[in-house]
This record gives C-alpha cells, structure tokens and sequence, in this order.
C-alpha cells in the first residue's frame, strides 16, 4: 500500500489558473498534483475495473445505453473518500476551491469526481459538462494518471471554441501523469479521442450550491 501525504498545489500555479480562466477559459498546469498520489490513485482504479466496480456511463438520465455508447465509452465510479488517496485528491481539490474562489469571486461550493476508464477503442465524442440556465457546474478539471503516454496512442483532449460553428481547436492535450487540465464548463466544448490504450483519469466539477439553482442536478 503506498503511503499518501498531504500535498500543496506547487507556488504560483493557482495564480496562473485563474489568469488562464479570465484570459481563455482553460488552463493547463503541469505537475500539479504529486506522482505518487496520482499512481496510487491509478492503482485504485486497476483494483476496482479488476472487481467489477467501474461501470458503463451514461449522458443524461433516462437515456437508452445504446445511444451512450455512441457518445461516450468510459467507464467511471464516483469518489467517495473511501481510501487515503482519494481523501488526499479530495482535501486538494477542496483547497484549490477556496484559493479560487479568492481569486476569481466564482462562490464554487462543492466538487464531485468521478475516476474514468477509456480502453482501447474508447472516446468521448465533443459535449459540454453544463448547459446554461441549467448550470451549476462552473469549472471542470480533469487529472490525468498514465504514467507514461506515448503521442501515437490517440487519446487526447480536445478543446474547441464557445460558438459551435467555429471548429478551430483550442488546444489539445496528451493525457499525462499528473497533468490537471482545468476549464469553463459550459463554454468549452470538448472531446476525447479515440485511445489506444488504457487511458485513466478523473474528470471533476467545482459546482454552485444545488439548493441555490432550483433544477434538479445534471446525471453524471
Ligand atoms: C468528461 C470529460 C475528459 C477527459 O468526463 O466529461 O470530458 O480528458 N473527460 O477525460
Ligand atoms: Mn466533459
């Protein structure tokens, strides 16, 4: 079992965050989170795939697996804080909530994540994590946890503009141990790849208070 230590976000990187949020919506930050706790967060997820808990996900509620499948092929389980590493992501996430909300005045109130599992031939096709009106998720992270990633593998994030019509790509991201990509939830269109490879990480939502929007949560 690896042993799991409290971390801190590396100096300035909440800064540049938020300067990449207000400036473009995205943000990537290398290294942002410890390689040890990304891969025994790995290992969690190689446990629970091995004993059935990584389940098929589904869009919306009340969809017809099917037509998931032709969207999305990953295959998640929701953290739960039930083991030291993902209590470790949590506390991180937590605090990065609170130094954004300093920065940005976005009044972010809670985060839920799920870990993901593409595997070979699986993608996620272009989608926004948030709808306006709807909303109550305002930022989207996601933390990558292959330790090694080779560029032919596919796989890769893709980030496209706000206005649909416009299909020049953003940025486009290789999915990287310890990697956090972090992004606008509802005016950042974006896709996974095709991988290659088993590709895992986990995809994560900062949101407002539930109680506040007076819609019921988006399924996820
Ligand atoms: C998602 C998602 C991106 C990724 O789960 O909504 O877009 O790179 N994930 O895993
Ligand atoms: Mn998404």
């Amino acid at each position: 079992m690896t042993t799991v230590r409290e971390w801190q976000w590396p100096a300035a990187i909440v800064e540049q965050m938020a300067d990449g949020l207000v400036e473009q919506g995205f943000y990537l930050a290398e290294d942002a989170v410890p390689h040890e706790l990304c891969l025994a967060l790995l290992a969690e997820v190689e446990h629970l795939n091995q004993v059935g808990e990584m389940r098929k996900a589904g869009i919306g509620r009340g969809d017809e697996l099917q037509i998931q499948r032709e969207i999305r092929r990953d295959k998640i389980k929701w953290l739960d804080g039930s083991s030291a590493a993902q209590q470790a992501y949590l506390q991180g996430m937590a605090r990065l909530q609170s130094e954004l909300n300093r920065a940005l005045f976005l009044g972010l109130f809670e985060y839920e994540a799920h870990f993901a599992l593409y595997q070979p031939g699986d993608f996620y096709k272009k989608h926004r994590d948030s709808f306006k009106g709807r909303a109550n998720r305002i930022l989207t992270t996601v933390l990558y946890l292959n330790p090694e990633w080779d560029s032919q593998w596919g796989g890769e994030l893709v980030l496209f503009p706000d206005d649909e019509s416009d299909t020049k790509v953003l940025a486009q991201y290789t999915p990287k141990i310890g990697r956090l990509a972090i992004f606008m939830s509802e005016t950042v269109p974006h896709e996974v790849l095709p991988t290659q490879q088993a590709r895992v990480s986990i995809a994560g939502w900062f949101r407002l208070n539930t109680s506040l929007g007076g819609q019921i949560d988006p399924a996820k």
